[in-house]
């Protein structure tokens, strides 16, 4: 037996995948990884055209936040949140600068859910009011209240936490309501409005959104839908909260998403991109609002835990973002970003079995169908995990040395923000070459 077969047996043996059938994991067991490449125990390469769990942002092995990593370890490890430590001041302070205008202050957390955890607990404390409005196609995490406001699949596995009213999607290749943009009225966000009404205002805390959504199928909002969301929340006296955990850190070629309509939210939480993957480290940042009724007297911010302002990770998180701004890599995102999508739309008129591509910078869907006509999906909801021809496909990739995300029905391309036009022609050759699989299928 390989070495390589030997950790793979011992890790199936000894832990838990994610998301999946047990029986039927079977992992490449990755041992290096640099720029936009991972490498497995044979030596094999692969280009990583989904930035893993599209939180690379910034490639494998960047040595300013290693070495980060290493001066911080260096010195302290951790302390009890209870004390200070500067990389937590300067994290804190640096998210006010690069967040929207009225985004003041955070609370630092170990990954997305965590930082939704956050966000929940705080709109609760802050409003007084329980409920929370999410959407159907969503994702904000594994843990309680996290997978309560999620909307996909992953939900039914899950009891988590009550309160929570789910609302149709802004999809307009399959409008949930029939209709079509512009002619629609935008009723996916009118019917927000018509949700808040019926549930009554004073019992709902805040909407949930992926502004762009993410992991259930890369669904750009039309341009009215935020700014008008916003508008609703307003009327009602209620929080928009934004879950950037995915679509952050230059992902969508700026800073974060909510800037694409220039809407403030009035909580952001992140992840993800916030060190590149380097380290595991979340934020919630909220309004100056929020943060003044927590330096009232008498107002208790009651959450907390162990590793709460992590040193290590809050020192991962200071130079990634300084690699961000110094590296111009949002600015290489939206360039980049250009290009794919060139690329993408190329593709698109090669392979019937592509139905549409859509996203921004460098956060792009690829949905499939078996018939563009009527817009048969190749797979469903009750699919996710299943075998289906995506699954199919992106092993045949990973074969020709292409690491790429799929979900239910579609493909996430989003490669590392550091990528190259060489590396996305790589990275196109391949999906090229096995849609050819899907087309195969096509009526
Ligand atoms: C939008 C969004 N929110 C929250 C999460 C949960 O983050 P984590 O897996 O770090 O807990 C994810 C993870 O993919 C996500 O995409």
């Amino acid at each position: 037996m390989s070495r390589h077969s030997e950790i793979r047996e011992m890790e199936k043996k000894y832990v838990y995948g994610t998301w999946r059938y047990e029986n039927t994991w079977n992992p490449v067991i990755m041992e290096s990884g640099e720029g936009c490449y991972v490498t497995d125990m044979d030596g094999k390469r692969y280009l990583d055209f989904s930035s893993q769990l599209m939180c690379s942002n910034l490639g494998h092995k960047n040595q300013a936040v290693i070495d980060a990593i290493t001066e911080q370890a260096n010195k302290l490890c951790y302390v009890a949140p209870g004390f200070g430590t500067v990389p937590a001041a300067m994290l804190g302070k640096k998210l006010e600068e690069i967040t929207q205008e009225g985004l003041v202050k955070s609370f630092l957390t170990n990954g997305g859910s965590e930082a939704n955890e956050a966000a929940i607990k705080i709109a609760r404390m802050y409003t007084g009011k329980g409920k929370f409005i999410s959407r159907y196609r969503s994702y904000h995490g594994a843990t309680s209240g996290a997978i309560a406001l999620t909307g996909d699949p992953r939900t039914q596995h899950a009891v988590g936490m009550g309160g929570v009213v789910r609302a149709p999607d802004c999809y307009c290749y399959r409008c949930p309501f029939g209709k079509e943009y512009p002619g629609c009225g935008i009723t996916c966000v009118e019917i927000i409005d018509e949700i808040i009404r019926m549930e009554g205002p004073n019992s709902v805390a805040g909407v949930v959104i992926e502004p762009i959504v993410g992991s259930n199928g890369i669904l750009v909002p039309v341009d009215e839908y935020v700014p008008r969301l916003r508008e609703i929340c307003d009327d009602h006296e209620i929080l928009l909260i934004a879950d950037e955990v995915m679509s952050g850190f230059g992902r969508t070629g700026k800073m974060f998403c909510m800037e694409h309509w220039d809407v403030t939210p009035d909580i952001m939480s992140m992840a993800k991109g916030i060190t590149g993957a380097f380290l595991p480290v979340g934020a919630t940042i909220t309004s100056h609002a929020i943060a003044d009724h927590f330096d009232q007297p008498g107002n208790l911010f009651s959450h907390g835990q162990t590793y709460a302002m992590h040193p290590m990770g809050c020192a991962a998180a200071i130079a990634s973002i300084k690699e961000y701004e110094d590296k111009k890599i949002v600015e290489n995102a939206a360039k980049m970003g250009r290009y794919m999508e060139k690329r993408l739309k190329e593709l698109m008129e090669s392979h019937k079995s592509i139905g549409e591509v859509r996203g921004k910078g460098l956060f792009w869907g690829v949905e499939l169908v078996k018939d563009r006509e009527t817009k048969e999906p190749f797979a469903t909801r009750k699919e996710k995990f299943l075998p289906t021809i995506q699954k199919k496909m992106s092993a045949a990739a990973m074969e020709k040395g292409v690491y790429l995300v799929n979900i239910i029905n579609h493909f996430i391309v989003a490669p590392p923000l550091i990528v190259t036009e060489k590396e996305i022609d790589e990275g196109i050759a391949v999906l090229d070459e096995v849609l050819a699989i899907a087309d195969r299928e096509t009526v």
